[in-house]
């Protein structure tokens, strides 16, 4: 039987949570670190796992995070993932980058991302419905039908994703990145419950959930 081809996942963790007020990557959720949750679920799908932290921490997490490497972080999110993907091995077929500010993604939505590449896709992300309606700031309601909120983790062909990051672009996700550089991304189905912590009150609505 062939055997299936390597993943790897970047979790990026080196944000200093300025709108939650603090480094949110390092509290406790339900009693286990934000990060830690996060670095849990993505050893279960991964070959290996980078975790990308502020280079004041590099030391200190290197010691404590359950990761096959523990690298530096840089101004940007996407400067952060340049860097975690240093420590990727050059053979890893395929990638996957995770926030570590959504301690709550299952092993599901990562198989969901990697079946997609693995059957001939460039690039899959998770997404779901937009619920509020959505007002532009200079006036008038977009149709939300058009609209899907995109999550992580998402998933890359290796190579798709390292050119991608090779021309040093900026932008909140990767996806953006590698459809930018000319490839095709995927949407497959995420989670409802799958949230960025951002706000103090998302890490309290993380919180209700585990408990139920
Ligand atoms: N991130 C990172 N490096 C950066 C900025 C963000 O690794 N220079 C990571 C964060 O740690 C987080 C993820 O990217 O896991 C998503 O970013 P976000 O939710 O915006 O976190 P922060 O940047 O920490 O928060 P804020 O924007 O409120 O400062
Ligand atoms: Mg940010």
């Amino acid at each position: 039987m062939a055997t299936q081809p390597s993943v790897w996942t970047v979790i990026v963790a080196a944000g200093s949570g300025t709108r939650f007020g603090g480094a949110k990557q390092y509290l406790e959720l339900a009693g286990t670190r934000v990060v830690d949750r996060s670095v849990a679920v993505a050893a279960q799908v991964s070959d290996g796992v980078v975790v990308v932290v502020p280079a004041s921490d590099v030391s200190a997490e290197s010691a404590r995070l359950a990761a096959d490497s523990v690298v530096a972080g840089g101004p940007s999110r996407a400067a952060s993932v340049r860097n975690g993907l240093t420590a990727v091995p050059p053979d890893a077929a395929i990638i996957c980058v995770h926030d570590a500010a959504r301690p709550l993604a299952g092993a599901d939505v990562y198989q969901r991302v990697i079946n997609e590449v693995r059957s001939g896709a460039g690039g899959a992300v998770p997404v779901v419905p937009v619920t509020d309606t959505i007002r532009r700031v200079d006036g008038g309601v977009v149709d939300r039908s058009a609209l899907q909120a995109v999550q992580t983790p998402q998933a890359f062909r290796g190579e798709l994703l390292r050119a991608a990051h090779d021309d040093a672009g900026d932008a909140t996700d990767d996806a953006s990145l590698v459809e930018a550089a000319g490839f095709s991304v995927v949407a497959v189905q995420g989670h409802s419950r799958n949230i960025k912590i951002t706000h103090p009150d998302d890490l309290a609505a993380a919180e209700a959930w585990l408990a139920t």
